[in-house]
């Protein structure tokens, strides 16, 4: 045990980390050959804040800046292990050569652990991603049933990997909109609609209450309901589970989460953001399909209202037009282009423009993401957290929160709240920016 200056105890990182990841498509092959290239020394874990991230302690005067890693004991990647399921049979090494984000020269170096990771069987249903369809999926008598195989796969896992520990981290496909509904009340409720079939429980949700039905932290990339229900998050406090989400903020919307904050900072007013995308991958084309788009679209169109208040500033924000657009345009892979045109105004209220064309690589922005929740998930385990971490809203476009307040969307904010709850955590001071003392 580790005890930290606040006297808090931190289990210690021994022993080796299972990341599971439902969904072994693009975003989860690019992490997991890019970890095992960061560890063989082969490459920089780039983007990923937990690897190559600092945080500062104490006064400016005192200059101390150590890395996260080196701040909060963290899993070593030397010490990762990797699994999933999918619904194609695919290893990791064949999945991300058809993913075509890294290249071939690349994911030769690490062919042999790649080859090695093969899915098991998923639980899927077209009825909620109605683009795909695969070979590898679990068959059973109900949903309850599932629950218990996938249950029965992570014991598995876990045994014959030698793990210490485990996570889960959703990479898998967009599932169609769903609100949530009387069946995800409590978790009575949701036990008892799995065993009926209820359509309402979709496999996400499955996945969600095996981990945590397991102990395993579990956290969402994608913009689905999954653990974000009533009935998940009370099992996952009963539990002792740390749980977070939705959809990882990688691209478009990270961009929104910068440019949003600067306007309101600086009074500035908006009129319109029209926000178009591009993508080829098979995101772009599950996204193709207007149930899976509609869940993406109320996650991405979500931030604006929340950073810029329109009932704080209605001569401000009180009347614009938001809208997101994803085509599915396949010569572009995972090469996705994103357009945004925002028409702003200034003083007495002159109109001007910004433009953006970001032209980013879909899972190069998502894969650190990944590793960063894995590790930061296992860190809250040891540490006795539970339940919602909104500390990690930082990495999500639909950050969950508790029901009395609002998600907090500002990145910087994020990042400051990430950076003081690890500083809470190691028993720091917190830092606050007030800096009186630097002037008596
Ligand atoms: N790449 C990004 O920047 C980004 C950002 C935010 C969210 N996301 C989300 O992350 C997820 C993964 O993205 P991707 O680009 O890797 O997509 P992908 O299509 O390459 O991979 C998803 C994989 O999940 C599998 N799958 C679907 N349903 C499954 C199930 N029930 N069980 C097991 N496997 C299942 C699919 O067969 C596929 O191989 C998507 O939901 C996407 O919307 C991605």
């Amino acid at each position: 045990m580790i005890k930290t200056k606040s006297g808090a105890e931190i289990k210690e990182p021994v022993g080796k980390l299972g990341v599971l990841l439902p969904g072994l498509g693009a975003v989860a092959t690019t992490f997991i050959a890019g970890t095992l290239l960061v560890r063989k020394g082969l490459a920089l874990p780039i983007g990923s804040l937990t690897q190559m991230g600092t945080i500062r302690l104490g006064k400016r005067t005192e200059r101390k800046f150590p890395k996260i890693k080196e701040f909060v004991p963290l899993a070593d990647l030397n010490d990762l292990v990797f699994g999933g399921w999918d619904i194609f049979e695919d290893n990791a090494y064949e999945s991300a050569l058809k993913a075509g984000v890294l290249r071939k020269e690349h994911l030769d170096l690490v062919k042999d652990e790649l080859e090695q990771i093969k899915p098991m069987k998923a639980v899927f249903d077209r009825k909620y991603v109605k683009k795909l369809d695969g070979p590898n999926v679990k068959k059973a008598k109900d949903k309850f049933e599932l629950a218990q195989m996938l249950r029965e796969d992570i014991r598995n896992f876990k045994e014959r990997n030698n793990c210490d520990r485990l996570v889960m981290i959703w990479c898998g496909s967009t599932e169609i909109y769903m609100e949530p509904s009387d069946v995800h009340r409590s978790l009575e409720k949701f036990e008892e609609a799995m065993k009926k079939n209820d359509d309402a429980i979709s496999p996400s949700m499955i996945y969600a209450y095996a981990a945590i039905a397991e102990g395993v932290p579990y956290a969402n990339g994608a913009p689905n309901l999954s653990v974000d229900i009533p009935a998940l998050i009370q099992f996952a406090k009963e539990m002792n589970v740390p749980i977070a989400g939705k959809d990882f903020k990688t691209g478009q919307t990270l961009v929104k989460t910068v440019i949003a904050p600067m306007l309101k900072a600086r009074m500035l007013g908006l009129t319109g953001w029209f926000s178009v995308n591009i993508l080829g991958n098979r995101d772009g084309e599950v996204l193709d399909d207007p149930e899976s788009f509609k869940t993406k679209e109320v996650s991405k169109l979500g931030v604006l209202e929340y950073i810029l208040q329109p009932e704080l500033y209605p001569d401000l924000y009180g009347n614009y037009y938001h809208k997101v657009r994803i085509n599915f345009y396949p010569p572009r892979g995972d090469e996705k282009e994103a357009w945004d045109n925002i028409d702003i105004f200034g003083w007495l209220g002159y109109p001007m423009q910004i433009k953006i064309n970001f032209l980013c690589r879909d899972s190069i922005l998502a894969a650190p993401i990944v590793l960063d929740l894995a590790l930061f998930l296992d860190l809250a385990q040891r540490s006795g957290m539970h339940g919602i971490q909104e500390w990690l809203s930082f990495y999500f476009k639909s950050p969950m929160h508790a029901p009395t307040i609002y998600p907090e969307h500002d990145l910087f904010i994020q990042l400051m709240k990430l950076k003081n709850r690890l500083r809470h955590l190691m028993g720091e001071e917190l830092i606050t920016h007030l800096g009186l003392e630097y002037y008596d």
